[in-house]
């Protein structure tokens, strides 16, 4: 007997433990969706109830699942229909899942639900009207899917709805008047989506439980209806970011439960109902972005606001001093419009201020002293007024600051200290007041500043040492001031900086040493001081420079040849003291201005550096900053083709054309190379052709280069279709890198002013570093080159 109980035991135990009938169901389910994450993997067919299994909720006595919440499963598949089966089951959340296809219509079997969230999946085509038939359903979320068509009529009879959330999907129909018909709503949230435009119904005025309503960006037209007599319990109301005009209705002001008001982004204009004191609750009014006008009402600023924006609007007329009253306004953006007077004398007093925006008005006076006396001020942004007077000294202290914007007021005296050196600070803008003093040397603090701008005020004294602590420093601009002195050497520490602007001041002494870490300099522009020295060679590795402007300087001696690296689209070195040659790139008319009122320099540019047809020659120039080829051979080469080319003279047009590859230097015999003087400058020009014709296989006069000859056909070539169309496509491709050098000393040496031709000590040395170091040493150590490199080292006017 035992043994047989034993026996029924052990052959029914596998039978007691497998699920029960939901779970079996449950466990279908599972099957139906994909699970990727695993979320699902304790749903177990051994356990007896599925009471245990993640997502899964019972009633504790009977043990009937009552609800599903997979939120943020990650699950994939099919509405899971299946689920419906469960008799008990009051609320299904599938919140931000991947399920997909559309919801089908037969969910209205889920009879007993209360709740439906399928918000944040992948769900497509018409929203069900039978959803409506769900007697029950109080809680309907499809927010973030893709539904498309009309919103279905039968919407109009949900007995108990109080939430329904269409946000973010592809509704395109009207926006229908017979969601007002839902009076047991409280949360109704359409916004973000296509509707056809469509008037605000005023059937959504009938819906007295409302507490939010949310119509975001849903295409709507037209004023906005006064129907907001009956909706004590509205807390929110958003109809921002739509086409709605005409004036804010007076019933607004009978929202006596309104939190929140949000119209920004319309076209709503006249001026602001009255009555707004019945307000109490309002603690967020953001009506920006329309065309709203008059004064803000007084009524208004009263209330203890926590954020007030009305910027980009018509307003005008002075704030009243009762907003300093608000004790946790936070947000106050009121710029762009047309307000006047001071600012509430107690502003920030009481008030927890962080964000505060007043810019492009006509506010005048003097500063209110307590805007951060709550010290909690990030933003104090006031561009663009008439303020006045100092800035108070208590704004030094205050340490949370990040933007400050006073630029283009009428500020003056000086800058509380501490205001230089606040630690938070990213954007110091004084530009455009009156402001005098020094740069205090507590800016060294100021370890987040990215953008200095102090021009057009009266700065004084010293740039301190110190502004080379600030890492950050993107832009400094102090131009028109008074700032003298010279400029600290910590500067080139700011290799964050794109543009350095000390125009107009009184700056003197040299550029110092080290620009080059200027890596992201963009504009350098030192015009009108009185800087001297040389212009530093560096200027040209700074590779993303844009403008240069060093002009009306005492700045002295050559124009280094780096500066032709740039690519300038302003650049001005007029009214210095430079001498030498100009850099062939530069001898063309554009640059003309560039260098006016540099008697030493060039002589007269008009005179001596002409010629339209050089510039393409200039343009070559650039090719230069490629570097290297096979040097020694082109040592050879070019003394083989000078003394060729005195032949050529003799004979011209005879040279045959297929001796010209690359190959054949090597054939040459050295010794040319060891003996021969070459340093004159038409000799140079002479045999800058014959580089030409090396490269190119043409001759120095051929039918077609039409009116020109090999050297303007060369530079006309390569200007209008690009090098490859010059190159002999006879010469190896492996060299073209350092063929394209050759053509560019080719170049160089056949610039059309001989001032602009480099020696031939020049010449050599470049085509030197073609050939790169280890060709070199080895022939050194033959000392074998040294002869005519070295001869003429003193030759005057070199330009290369
Ligand atoms: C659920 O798990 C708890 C412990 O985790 C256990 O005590 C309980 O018996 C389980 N209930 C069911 C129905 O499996
Ligand atoms: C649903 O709950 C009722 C009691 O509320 C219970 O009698 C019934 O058995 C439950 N249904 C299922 C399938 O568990
Ligand atoms: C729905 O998701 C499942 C599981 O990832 C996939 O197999 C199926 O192709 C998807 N169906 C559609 C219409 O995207
Ligand atoms: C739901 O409707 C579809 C067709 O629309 C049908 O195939 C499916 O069997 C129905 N499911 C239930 C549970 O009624
Ligand atoms: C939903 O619509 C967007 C925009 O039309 C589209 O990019 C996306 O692929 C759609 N997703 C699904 C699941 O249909
Ligand atoms: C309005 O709601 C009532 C009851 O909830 C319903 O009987 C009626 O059909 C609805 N009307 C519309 C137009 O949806
Ligand atoms: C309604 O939409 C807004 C965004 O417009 C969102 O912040 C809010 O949480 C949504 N409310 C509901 C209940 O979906
Ligand atoms: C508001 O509801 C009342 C009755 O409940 C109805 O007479 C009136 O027409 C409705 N108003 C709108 C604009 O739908
Ligand atoms: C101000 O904010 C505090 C904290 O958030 C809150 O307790 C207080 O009620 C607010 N005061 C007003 C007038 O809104
Ligand atoms: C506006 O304020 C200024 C001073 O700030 C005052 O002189 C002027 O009377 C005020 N205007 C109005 C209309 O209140
Ligand atoms: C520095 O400024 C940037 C903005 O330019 C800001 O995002 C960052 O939080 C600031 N950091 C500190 C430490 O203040
Ligand atoms: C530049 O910074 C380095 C280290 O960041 C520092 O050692 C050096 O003194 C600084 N130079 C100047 C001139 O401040």
């Amino acid at each position: 007997m035992l043994l047989l109980l034993l026996f029924i035991f052990l052959f029914l135990s596998p039978l007691s433990l497998s699920v029960n009938q939901e779970g079996a169901l449950l466990l279908q389910v599972k099957s139906s969706l994909d699970d990727p994450n695993g979320f699902l993997s304790n749903w177990n067919p051994s356990d007896q109830t599925p009471c245990n299994w993640t997502g899964v909720g019972c009633d504790k006595l009977t043990q009937s699942v009552t609800s599903i919440d997979l939120t943020g499963a990650s699950v994939a598949g099919p509405f899971p229909l299946l689920l419906c089966s469960l008799q008990n089951l009051t609320s299904i959340i599938l919140f931000n899942n991947n399920i997909n296809a559309s919801l089908p219509s037969n969910i209205s079997t889920c009879h007993n639900l209360q709740q439906l969230d399928v918000g944040e999946n992948l769900l497509t085509g018409e929203l069900p009207e039978t959803l409506a038939d769900i007697p029950n359903l109080v809680y309907l979320d499809v927010q973030g899917n893709n539904f498309s068509g009309d919103i279905p009529e039968n919407f109009g009879r949900f007995p108990k709805l109080e939430v329904l959330s269409l946000t973010g999907n592809l509704l395109n129909g009207v926006v229908p008047g017979f969601l007002g018909n839902i009076s047991t709503l409280k949360q109704l949230n359409i916004s973000y989506n296509p509707f056809i435009p469509s008037q605000i119904p005023p059937e959504f005025g009938n819906l007295t439980n409302l507490e939010n309503l949310w119509l975001t960006q849903c295409n709507l037209v037209g004023q906005i209806p006064d129907i907001f007599e009956k909706l004590k319990n509205l807390q929110n109301l958003d109809v921002a970011a739509n086409h709605l005009e005409g004036p804010i209705p007076g019933s607004i002001t009978e929202l006596i439960s309104i939190v929140q008001i949000e119209l920004y982004d319309n076209s709503l204009s006249a001026v602001f109902p009255s009555g707004w004191s019945r307000l109490t609750a309002l603690r967020n009014l953001d009506a920006s972005m329309n065309k709203l006008s008059g004064k803000i009402p007084d009524e208004l600023l009263g209330l203890p606001l926590a954020s007030l924006n009305l910027y980009e609007n018509e307003f005008e007329g002075n704030l009243s001093e009762s907003l300093a009253n608000s004790p946790n306004l936070s947000e106050l953006r009121l710029f762009q419009n047309k307000l006047t007077g001071q600012l509430p004398r107690d502003l920030g007093k009481n008030s927890p201020l962080i964000w505060v925006d007043v810019s492009h008005n006509q506010f005048s006076g003097e500063l209110p002293e307590d805007l951060c006396a709550n010290g909690q001020l990030l933003e104090l942004l006031l561009i663009y007024n008439s303020f006045s007077g100092k800035i108070p000294e208590k704004l030094s202290e205050c340490t949370s600051l990040m933007r400050i914007r006073l630029g283009n007021n009428q500020f003056s005296g000086e800058i509380p200290s501490g205001l230089w050196g606040l630690p938070h600070v990213s954007l110091l803008e004084l530009v455009g007041n009156s402001f005098s003093g020094q740069i205090s040397s507590s800016i060294g603090g100021a370890n987040n500043l990215s953008l200095l701008i102090i021009a057009q005020n009266n700065f004084s004294g010293l740039i301190p040492e110190e502004i080379g602590m600030l890492g950050n420093l993107y832009e400094f601009s102090g131009s028109d001031n008074q700032l003298s002195g010279f400029l600290p050497r910590s500067i080139v520490n700011l290799t964050q900086l794109g543009t350095l602007d000390l125009h107009n001041n009184k700056l003197s002494g040299e550029i110092p040493l080290g620009i080059q870490a200027w890596k992201k300099l963009n504009d350098l522009n030192l015009a009108n001081n009185a800087f001297s020295g040389s212009i530093p060679a560096e200027i040209g590795s700074l590779s993303v420079l844009n403008y240069l402007d060093l002009s009306r300087n005492q700045f002295a001696g050559k124009i280094p040849l780096e500066l032709q690296n740039l690519k300038l689209n302003l650049f001005n070195l007029s009214y210095n003291q430079l001498s030498g040659d100009l850099p062939p790139f530069f001898a063309k008319e554009v640059y003309k201005n560039s260098f006016l009122g540099n008697p030493g320099l060039c002589g007269d540019l008009e005179g001596l550096c002409p010629g339209k047809d050089d510039s393409k020659s200039g343009n070559v120039w650039l090719l230069r900053s490629i570097f290297m080829l096979a040097g020694v051979v082109l040592i050879v080469g070019v003394v083989w083709f000078h003394l060729r080319y005195r032949n050529f003279k003799k004979s011209k047009g005879a040279i045959d054309k297929s001796k010209w590859t690359l190959m054949s230097f090597h054939k040459l015999g050295f010794k040319y190379a060891y003996t021969l003087r070459v340093n004159e400058k038409s000799d140079i020009y002479s045999f800058g052709v014959v580089i030409l014709e090396l490269v190119t296989g043409k001759r120095p006069v051929d039918s077609e280069f039409g009116e020109k000859d090999l050297v303007k056909w060369v530079a006309f070539t390569i200007d209008q279709k690009g090098v490859d169309h010059v190159l002999d496509p006879k010469l190896d491709s492996c060299f073209k890198e350092e063929i394209c050098k050759v053509l560019n000393i080719g170049l160089l040496c056949t610039s059309p002013l001989p001032i602009n031709r480099p020696s031939m000590r020049r010449v050599v040395k470049a085509l030197q570093e073609i050939g790169g170091e280890n060709q070199l040493k080895a022939i050194k150590k033959d000392g074998k080159l040294s002869p005519y490199y070295y001869e003429d080292a003193s030759e005057p006017g070199s330009v290369l």
